[in-house]
């Protein structure tokens, strides 16, 4: 900090320095005590300990020594272990599914006969056997473009690991986190066949007992997973719903 001072005073007692000037040694100011902090103290504690639990992880390990595109590979892996969610043939809605990690994984267990259509708002590169809608599960445009690919707009699984970006503001995550909830059971609700599969992520917060009390009627049976891949910090945990009800007729 006195070296800055100490800069911004030599230019203070120039007969150069103008306003102009003293924004940009401002910037200038502010910009080098960013970089000095960085190279002294390289990170907050969170991203160095995100950072570390990353470069420790076996799941982590794993993906990368399998080629895998994310670690999430292992979590539909082990919630399909115990829920026996996908077969050969089905057609399947993955919902938030950049970068891929799912995909792969159902793609291998649905075969050459299944049929998957992911969508997620951010790019994801090609997987073969599956058709990929980039854009926003709220916009309804993306609705149809989703039920335009299957045929008689019924599927047999939907699968959503969606969530927002967080911002560290619980409530506003929280609320965030819920929409994107909502979307997938509105849209699991419209395309699913009868004993249809719909497995969810959901976060531990206040508003949990009733969503999974209101989706009681619409499957016989409802369990909530945390498999092991999903980190004990976090607060994600997944519904399994099998057996939809079928009200689409
Ligand atoms: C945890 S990542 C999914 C990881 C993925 N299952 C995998 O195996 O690679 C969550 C994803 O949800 C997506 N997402 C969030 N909001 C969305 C929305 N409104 N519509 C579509 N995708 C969304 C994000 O862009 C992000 O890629």
């Amino acid at each position: 900090m006195n070296l800055l001072f100490n800069i911004g005073g030599l230019f203070q007692n120039s007969a150069l320095v103008d306003t102009r000037t003293h924004r940009n040694l401002y910037k200038f100011s502010f910009g080098y005590h960013m970089v000095k902090k960085k190279n002294n103290k390289p990170r907050s504690n969170s991203s160095a300990r995100w950072l570390q639990r990353q470069s420790n992880d076996v799941y982590v390990k794993r993906a990368r020594a399998e080629g895998l595109r994310s670690r999430a590979a292992f979590k539909i892996e082990q919630l399909d272990q115990r829920d026996k969610i996908f077969r050969p043939g089905q057609i399947v809605l993955d919902l938030g599914a950049a970068p891929g990690g799912w995909c792969e994984y159902i793609v291998k267990k649905t075969g050459s006969t299944g049929n998957i259509v992911a969508i997620d708002i951010l790019e994801m590169r090609p997987i073969a056997g599956v058709s990929i809608i980039q854009g926003d599960m709220s916009d309804q445009a993306i609705w149809k473009q989703i039920l335009d690919l299957i045929s008689d707009g019924r599927v047999d699984v939907v699968v959503s690991d969606m969530s927002p970006s967080l911002s560290g503001i619980k409530d506003r995550d929280e609320a965030q986190h819920q929409e994107l909830i909502d979307i997938a059971t509105r849209i699991a609700i419209k395309t699913l066949r009868k004993n249809g599969i719909f497995a969810v992520k959901l976060f531990e917060s206040a508003q949990r007992k009733a969503y999974m009390d209101s989706m009681k009627p619409f499957f016989r049976s409802i369990g909530i997973r945390k498999p092991d891949a999903s980190r004990a910090e976090s607060k994600e945990i997944y519904m399994v719903a099998k057996g939809f009800i079928d009200d689409n007729g």
